[in-house]
């Protein structure tokens, strides 16, 4: 059975990925890592052991390694693309020195590290439209400058010293649980919230502007199952294209309207949003992951609004 520290286990993602791995390798099994200020509440601190792990303190991750003898660590510490943006040094800091802290700790412990890389790892000069798995990372955000450092130093430490390595570029995670905060994508959360709420919904991004979504269920499954997947399979490791839904705004709002046809949105774009969507993928080719570790979404934007609302 695995043992497993989630870093970041009370964000956006990490709350629910905690559950469901603790749902699969048992309570005991999944350590909820937390920050001070973040601590984990309710069914999170009651179901599993949880520890302090920041990842600018390499002795401190080294300690929880050691004590709950883990093999796997799921490293979900960084900030989102838009308030990375006011904060570089620190998105800086987490995002890649925290990195570096967990897989020294990784390769002298013989841990599996998935850090996740994200759609804002390419820019401008990527194609568009079916982003290939192997094409041009030049992004101008420092999100997308720690992203493509993140899929480097993961391939690096794996080719160097053989620790086990493997992320997904994830799409916009959209959820009802916990939101997401300070990231171009929370638009596609934020219409739900407010379309539930019966309020009128501002859109912060231009109509027509593509960008790749995933609903929750899909990107847990996505991470537990890469992990999982036979190392043979493997020519790529950091990180996966994964596709699920692809919309624009006005996409999103009419899917919702069929359900909740009182509903009204109009738009006041958000120039630096606006501007971090434009550099970022219409959709990427998943062909690599559907071939090397049998990835398929199960939700597709109707199944999805179903659920959310
Ligand atoms: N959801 C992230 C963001 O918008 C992208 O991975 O910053």
């Amino acid at each position: 059975m695995k043992k497993i520290l989630v870093i970041g286990s009370t964000g956006q993602i990490g709350s629910e990925l905690t559950k469901v791995l603790r749902e699969t390798y048992g309570n005991e099994n999944v350590v909820a890592g937390y920050i001070k200020g973040a601590e984990p509440k309710g069914w999170l601190a009651e179901s599993g052991p949880m520890a302090e792990a920041d990842v600018t303190n390499p002795q401190m991750i080294a300690d929880i390694v050691k004590q709950y003898q883990i093999d796997t660590i799921y490293n979900l510490a960084a900030l989102l693309s838009v308030v990375a943006e006011s904060k570089p040094r620190l998105a800086w800091k987490i995002g890649i020195d925290g990195l570096w802290n967990i897989l020294e700790v990784a390769r002298e412990h013989g841990c599996a590290v998935f850090t996740p890389s994200s759609i804002g790892s390419f820019g401008l000069s990527t194609p568009k439209m079916m982003t290939p798995q192997d094409t041009i990372q030049r992004p101008r955000t420092i999100y997308g400058v720690s992203k493509v450092t993140t899929e480097l130093l993961s391939d690096y430490y794996f080719n160097k010293y053989g620790v086990d390595t493997r992320a997904v570029r994830f799409p916009g995670v959209i959820s009802y649980v916990t939101p997401p905060g300070g990231g171009t994508t929370d638009y596609a959360v934020d219409i739900y919230y407010n379309a539930v709420r019966g309020d009128k919904f501002i859109c912060p991004i231009k109509e027509g502007t593509l960008m790749d979504m995933i609903y929750m269920p899909d990107a847990l499954k996505a991470a537990v199952d890469l992990m999982e997947a036979d190392p043979a399979r493997l020519k790529h490791r950091n990180a996966f294209n994964i596709a699920s839904l692809s919309f624009a705004p006005e996409t999103v709002f009419a899917a919702i309207k069929k359900y909740k046809p009182e509903f009204e949105m109009e738009y006041d774009v958000d120039p630096l949003k606006q501007s971090i969507a434009e550099s970022w993928p219409d959709r990427m080719d998943d062909s690599c992951a559907r071939e090397e570790w049998d990835w398929c979404p199960r939700y597709d934007l109707d199944s999805m609004t179903k659920d959310m609302l």
